[in-house]
């Protein structure tokens, strides 16, 4: 309540000086009124839906709030030394919106992906209304939201748009009371039809090498309940999965939970640590025969307002040379048609997408930015459950002032008009379809005097290179890759 105690304050005066106007002298007017004009627009901050840090934070609110936390990459153009090859031919947009089909020769139940979707944000990490206002502008958008590693919450499904279940090391959701995987659980949820996809998190860009943190301060008892964790007590999933310790074994893994989701969409997260680490990944798929039928690329650049800035410092690669690496792995191997790329970190703009799918992705989900649609300004308190929009906090004080209806809408239009801007500048670029788009679209200028694009400056390689005898450039990795070790 403490957040209110400046308008509270002017409340008193204002009633205090409007007593003594009427008994001690009129002269108090003088003060009662604009005590009274400031108490009247304070109570306005509070009934007004727009802006949650004026209803939690009526006046004072109006001076702002400092940022702390870097906002997500808002830039017209994708770098400041990267901008897209003009093209001689432009053709008009489509009408519709491109999607691109998710699903892998196992899978049964293809998904037809947008090309900006709700990047993983657990329930715990962000506000019951936050995760529903995610979840109603991608039911009103028709786009994919991913529940993070939290677990399928009653919120997610109450969203009502298309889910994808993530799960994480923490199993939260399906966790057996020894920590390890339920798979009845699994497959019991998994076939819900809101979930449209199911995902494993390896890793991510802010904590590459360490399970997920969620802050004691933002465990509740209803974030207790759902993870099957002590209210109150910091939660941190454990840095490796109990389930499969090698690359073989992961892929068998996912194999198995495509299985128990009755044949849905499966595949996983990282953030690539090293080529070798992820060609080990690739010789187990070959070796084994099974591919997932997506791979989600987050780069070192993303975000986390869950866990302890000190994770960050342990980066893997950034989004462009993950992305780079992950499609090249993949195109080496032949298997890149059968797996779909997604990529996150950084992505805030229709530039943003474009640009990577220019460097190989497929689709792209974005986290901070659709925070920053359901009303997140940076304020960097998402650890101490004291964030000041009701967005990553458990606190329902704080939690009331996020209005669900309004920012769903935000949401909706945000996603549509990012991805209206994509398909604006692949018609500039006289591309129809986001498979169209080459590295040799993107340009970097590399000196005062030199530009060049992606197709000059890295190496692509030929479908199946690698097993038909790596480049030079490729071959101590290849080598070394040990679809029996991480490395
Ligand atoms: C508050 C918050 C919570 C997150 N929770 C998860 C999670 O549960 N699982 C996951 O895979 N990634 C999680 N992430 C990472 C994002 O999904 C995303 O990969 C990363 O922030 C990069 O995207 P961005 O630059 O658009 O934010 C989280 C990020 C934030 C900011």
């Amino acid at each position: 309540m403490r957040r209110f105690a400046p308008w509270l304050l002017v409340v008193l005066c204002a009633a205090g000086a409007l007593a003594a106007s009427c008994t001690v002298s009129a002269r108090w007017w003088w003060a009662a009124g604009p005590l009274l004009a400031l108490a009247l627009l304070g109570a306005r901050d509070m009934l007004q839906r727009r802006r949650a840090l004026l209803r939690n934070h009526p006046l004072v609110g109006r001076l702002g709030y400092p940022v702390r936390e870097p906002a997500p990459p808002v830039h017209v153009t994708p770098a400041a030394q990267e901008f897209f090859a003009p093209s001689a031919g432009p053709v008009p947009p489509p009408e519709e919106e491109p999607r691109v089909r998710v699903g892998g020769p196992d899978c049964t139940l293809p998904y037809d992906m947008a090309l900006l979707n709700v990047s993983a944000l657990s329930f715990g990490a962000l506000s019951a209304r936050a995760v529903l206002a995610l979840g109603r502008g991608a039911a009103l958008g028709r786009f994919a939201q991913d529940t993070g590693e939290g677990g399928l919450s009653d919120h997610h499904l109450r969203g009502g748009g298309d889910l994808v279940w993530e799960i994480g090391s923490g199993y939260f959701g399906c966790r057996r009371p020894d920590g390890g995987f339920e798979e009845r659980e699994f497959a019991d949820r998994a076939a819900l039809p809101e979930v449209k996809c199911v995902s494993l998190k390896l890793s991510q860009g802010a904590a590459p090498g360490g399970g997920g943190v969620l802050p004691g301060a933002k465990v509740s008892a209803e974030i207790a309940r759902e993870r099957g964790v002590v209210q109150g007590r910091t939660v941190v999933s454990p840095p490796c999965h109990r389930v499969f310790s090698t690359p073989r074994e992961l892929v068998l893994f996912l194999a198995r939970m495509r299985e128990l989701a009755g044949g849905k969409p499966t595949g996983f997260k990282l953030c690539v640590r090293s080529r070798r680490q992820f060609l080990a990944v690739c010789k187990a798929m070959l070796a084994e025969g099974v591919t997932p039928d997506f791979v989600v690329v987050d780069g070192a650049e993303g975000g986390t307002g869950a866990g302890p800035a000190g994770l960050a410092e342990r980066p893997g690669m950034v989004l462009t040379e993950g992305l780079i690496t992950v499609h090249n792995a993949l195109v080496g191997t032949g298997l890149r048609d059968r797996i779909r790329i997604g990529a996150s970190g950084g992505i805030a703009t229709g530039a943003d997408i474009v640009r990577r799918l220019a460097q190989g992705a497929d689709y792209t989900n974005a986290a901070r930015a659709m925070m920053a649609a359901v009303g997140c300004v940076g304020a960097g308190r998402c650890p101490t459950g004291a964030c000041p929009v009701g967005v990553a906090t458990q606190d329902p004080w704080r939690v009331w002032a996020l209005h669900v209806g309004d920012k769903a809408r935000r949401v909706r239009h945000y996603q549509r008009a990012t991805v209206r801007s994509a398909v604006r500048i692949m018609a500039a670029l006289g591309v129809r379809e986001p498979g169209g788009l080459t590295p040799g679209h993107l340009l970097r200028r590399t000196d005062a005097r030199t530009v060049r694009s992606y197709a000059e400056l890295y190496e692509w390689l030929e479908p199946g290179a690698l097993t038909a005898g790596p480049p030079a450039d490729w071959a101590a990795d290849w080598a070394a890759a040990d679809p029996d070790v991480f490395g």
